[in-house]
């Protein structure tokens, strides 16, 4: 019971907190209505005579945003050896921990760091997932699997979050995953089945930017053909991927020219490389150097542009508003709660928590009913099991009696004749020792009688 009141009441603010959320993002779907906190009223414009000091509203925005620090976490899912650490590296321009993976893991497992940098006085608490292991094990099937799973975890800790009575959002470590940079390998063919399940098993949970690594590894002509097979593949098989945003006027022209570049192939290095008189980070080959910041050499620039420079909020913003909701929506709605009655008027959260409390109390009756049921029946079937146990050994222990009394008269018969034939064996002895007696007798008086008779 407890916990379905938590639930109601932080439900009760949830839904307020969204649709404060909805206003402000009402400019990304047109249908929405702007001003529907305010409900249907006329409003009056009215001039102000002189300055009052609202205006001052998104400095304190931008100064409360500065104070609190940001947060973004970077999914980076791609082959083993693909590049991507060598990326992250030359997008923060730092050196990040690199621990190479093996090729040996037997799943994919999400390994997240995170790090606290500072760019003038913005504070950024980054955090960098890698999913290491992908691509390596023989059967990929289920390669997707841990990664949906991670950002479901992370989506559900910060739901959970918000249905704390006591939260702590203010200084909670946000870790839902706000862009997935897809390492796309520059085969120069067509995507691998692999990439196309993955990012499709993605889309409604992450935004993804894929990415042609190792950009520098294939031919101009080649580059551009792959990229137009990527997406022509993307779009054939219905994968959804991050478009930058351009409904904001200050962006909009830079964000569709962008997009009309996805995917980005990049070249990432951390090595500096003289070129004129100044330091540039690049590779060097034999034959020449690429220049990671040379946007006729690759993508980098582009994509560092969009990543971090113009669409990082929208970024976030996008993993709040339309993925996290996502989420929170069908999460709740499995835990019953709904907006509407089957006859489609609204159904308020107090009314979803008495049905919900009724229909569990029902459902609570019932199990013990059942319970109740089971047990008599338990109790029931192990009488009777005892009862057919017991006339078993009463069964049993009456013929063991039976034999027991044949036994015992064989033993007795054999006794009885035992003791005849001893009777028996003791008169004939008896009389063959008379007999002998008799005979010793018999012969020891005839050598007198002999003599007698000589003597006469
Ligand atoms: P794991 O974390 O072990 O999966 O590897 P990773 O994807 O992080 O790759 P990493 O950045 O460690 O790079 C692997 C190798 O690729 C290193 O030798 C890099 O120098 C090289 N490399 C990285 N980026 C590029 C690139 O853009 N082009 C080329 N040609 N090589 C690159
Ligand atoms: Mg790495």
């Amino acid at each position: 019971m407890k916990k379905d009141s938590t639930v109601l009441c932080c439900v009760l603010d949830l839904a307020h907190n969204a649709g404060s959320v909805a206003m402000a993002v009402s400019s990304r779907h047109p249908g929405s209505n702007p001003h529907r906190g305010f409900g249907n009223e006329e409003k009056r414009n009215l001039s102000l005579g002189g300055h009052v000091g609202f205006d001052s509203l998104p400095d304190q925005l931008v100064s409360k945003s500065v104070t609190q620090g940001f947060s973004f976490n970077i999914l980076c899912v791609g082959e083993t050896g693909i590049g991507k650490s060598t990326l992250m590296n030359t997008l923060f321009n730092t050196t990040f921990e690199t621990e190479e993976a093996s090729h040996y893991e037997s799943t994919v497992r999400l390994r997240p760091r995170t790090y606290d940098l500072q760019e003038s006085n913005v504070h950024l608490k980054l955090t960098i997932v890698d999913a290491v292991g992908f691509g390596d094990q023989i059967n990929k099937d289920e390669s997707y699997r841990p990664i949906v799973e991670y950002i479901d975890t992370q989506f559900e800790n910060y739901l959970q979050e918000e249905l704390k009575i006591r939260r702590s959002l203010f200084n909670y470590h946000d870790t839902r995953i706000h862009v997935c940079l897809y390492f796309i390998t520059p085969t120069g063919h067509s995507l691998k089945s692999l990439d196309l399940v993955t990012m499709k098993k993605l889309d409604s949970k992450v935004n993804i930017i894929p990415i042609i690594a190792k950009a520098d590894t294939i031919s101009k002509s080649e580059l551009h053909k792959f990229k137009i097979k990527i997406m022509s593949e993307l779009v054939s098989n219905g994968v959804q991927i991050y478009q930058f945003p351009t409904d904001d006027e200050a962006v909009a022209e830079i964000n569709s020219v962008m997009n009309a570049h996805l995917p980005f192939a990049v070249v990432g290095s951390t090595e500096e490389v003289k070129v004129g008189n100044k330091l540039v980070r690049a590779r060097q080959y034999p034959w020449g150097v690429v220049q990671v910041e040379n946007e006729s050499h690759c993508d980098f620039v582009k994509l560092r542009e969009m990543l971090i420079r113009v669409n990082m909020e929208d970024l976030r913003e996008q993993t709040h508003t339309r993925h996290y909701e996502l989420y929170r929506r069908c999460k709740l709605e499995e835990m019953g709660f709904k907006d509407t009655d089957p006859d489609s008027q609204p159904f308020s959260l107090q009314e979803t928590y008495e049905t919900k409390r009724k229909e569990f109390l029902g459902e609570l009756q019932k199990k013990e009913e059942e319970m109740r049921q089971m047990f008599v029946n338990k109790v029931k079937e192990t009488e009777a099991e005892l009862k057919e146990k017991e006339r078993e050994l009463h069964e049993k222990f009456e013929h063991l009696k039976r034999i027991h009394q044949e036994e015992k008269r064989k033993v007795e018969e054999k006794r009885r004749e035992l003791e005849e034939e001893m009777n028996a064996f003791n008169r004939r002895k008896v009389a063959m020792e008379t007999l002998q007696s008799q005979s010793l007798q018999a012969t020891s008086q005839q050598p007198l009688k002999k003599d007698k008779d000589k003597k006469n």
